[in-house]
């Protein structure tokens, strides 16, 4: 295959100038184990100049009519879509997500900054009607929404172009500024980013790539006083920690799930295997709401197990360049060897693989456990990887409970032709998000996206996003 995307010694954005970094580390496929950058590593100095350059900028971005900005965001629209391949083989190749998947990535990317350039033209407040209580009377007052300041993003390697556009898009829409730091193993997108940005016009500073250890260019990024919120997807203790050493900022969190569909009786098993099988194994399971615990109804069990792996072992293994292949590696050596101390942990404790259980290299083969107790590591941890627990169970009733014991709540789903069923389960799955006769994996980039307990605070999904990234000033005229 010929790449479009070379081998090369990147810099890091600051202030709109590709600026060279004191120290670099190579950057080596998931897959392949081949070179394929040289990232700057930013100390302490290089991140302040960022934040510097962010603070900077605040002016011009807040003092930038809707319009602008908005127009900024549908260059960026136009520019993406001009170099599709090109950004999904980006992240094919520091990600290993099959192409086919990367290029949904992308056009996803697409539609959540085509969302943000729409939102940043009904940024709004509300009248408030303070004739409601005595003393309020003639009275005239109004809210309005104002940017925030500079934006502290920190984001996955999962969706290396998607989840940052959940986080640059809603900034610049709202007027703000950001210091992004991707993930250590996806800096490529947010390089490419940084350059469409450029093109499109967004003015010196507003966005700034840093990359970088955790420990330094987190830290900084979290601690520093200049930065007024901070947005971050990533794990759970990361998330926690970011939480206690923000101080006063404004914190939202994307974390983890354990994401678990219910399927009643009654359903039409060949009608949902595909889309399961899809839930569970799209980008190696690497996916907050990957599908990792199914309970299905003692009915359907048999039947189901049978189809479900059967369609598993259909899925092409592989190299991610590859437009046939379904999964390919999981993000580093560390994650294989994890998951497979996890399955001979299910293993001892009386689980079945039905089928893979093993890895090739850096792929662990798409992997069904029967029977894992919800102890167990793969059912109560979250599992990031390619493998999904099958579960009988008597009633929904039962499979609701067993869905609410988790220290998570991202997302779930239930199958069921029973409306009443539906709306119990709506009333009682303790999670940010429920998908009736759906996988907990559906998201579409306008919905609001976020969970409770250990899956976060606060909400993305372009609108939701906006609000957490902008202050409610009152304005009161006392007319007396
Ligand atoms: C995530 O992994 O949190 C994002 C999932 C998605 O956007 O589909």
């Amino acid at each position: 295959m010929n790449l479009k995307v070379q081998v090369r010694k990147k810099n890091l954005y600051i202030d709109g100038q590709w600026q060279e970094a004191t120290e670099h580390a190579s950057l080596t496929s998931p897959y392949s184990g081949d070179v394929i950058a040289y990232i700057p590593k930013a100390n302490e100095k290089e991140v302040n100049e960022a934040i510097d350059a962010a603070c900077r900028a605040k002016t011009v971005m807040a003092k930038m009519p809707a319009h602008e900005r908005a127009a900024i965001l549908e260059r960026l629209v136009d520019l993406y879509e001009k170099r599709l391949d090109e950004a999904a083989e980006i992240i094919a190749l520091e990600a290993a997500k099959p192409i086919a998947t990367a290029i949904e990535e992308v056009k996803r990317t697409i539609q959540t900054y085509k969302f943000a350039a729409e939102e940043a033209k009904r940024i709004h407040g509300e009248t408030i009607p303070l004739d409601a209580a005595p003393g309020g009377e003639k009275r005239v007052a109004y809210t309005v929404r104002e940017p925030i300041g500079v934006i502290g993003a920190i984001t996955p390697f999962n969706f290396p172009m998607n989840l940052v556009a959940h986080k640059v898009g809603p900034a610049i829409a709202a007027g703000n500024t950001v210091v992004l730091k991707p993930a250590s193993q996806t800096p490529l997108s947010s390089f490419f980013l940084a350059e469409l940005l450029q093109e499109a016009g967004l003015p010196n500073g507003a966005l700034n790539v840093i990359t970088g250890s955790g420990r330094v260019v987190g830290d900084k990024i979290v601690t520093d006083d200049r930065i007024a919120a901070i947005t971050f997807t990533g794990s759970p203790a990361v998330g926690i920690g970011i939480r206690n050493k923000a101080g006063l900022k404004r914190v939202t969190l994307e974390l983890g799930s354990n994401a678990a569909v219910i399927i009643d009786k009654g359903i039409d098993i060949d009608s949902i295997i595909n889309r399961c099988v899809k839930g569970a194994f799209s980008f190696q399971g690497q996916v907050c709401i990957s599908l990792q615990r199914i309970y299905i109804h003692e009915s359907l069990y048999e039947t189901f197990v049978q189809k479900f792996v059967e369609a598993t072992q259909q899925l092409k293994i592989g190299d991610p360049l590859d437009p046939c292949t379904d999964v390919s590696a999981l993000i580093s050596k560390e994650d294989v060897e994890r998951t497979l101390d996890w399955i001979h942990e299910a293993k001892q404790h009386g689980a079945e693989v039905a089928t893979g259980g093993i890895a090739k290299g850096n792929i662990l083969l798409p992997t069904v456990l029967l029977n894992a107790e919800s102890s167990l590591k793969v059912s109560c941890q979250e599992m990031f990887a390619p493998i999904v627990i099958i579960n009988k169970v008597q009633a929904v009733e039962g499979a609701i409970e067993q869905v609410n014991d988790s220290r998570y709540g991202l997302q779930a789903g239930i199958y069921t032709d029973n409306v009443h069923t539906a709306l119990t389960a709506a009333e009682n799955l303790h999670v940010g998000g429920i998908m009736i006769n759906d996988i907990p994996t559906f998201r579409v980039d306008n919905m609001p996206y976020g969970g409770v307990k250990e899956s976060g605070v606060g909400r993305e999904g372009i609108k939701y996003a906006v609000e957490e990234m902008t202050e409610l000033k009152l304005v009161v005229f006392n007319r007396n």
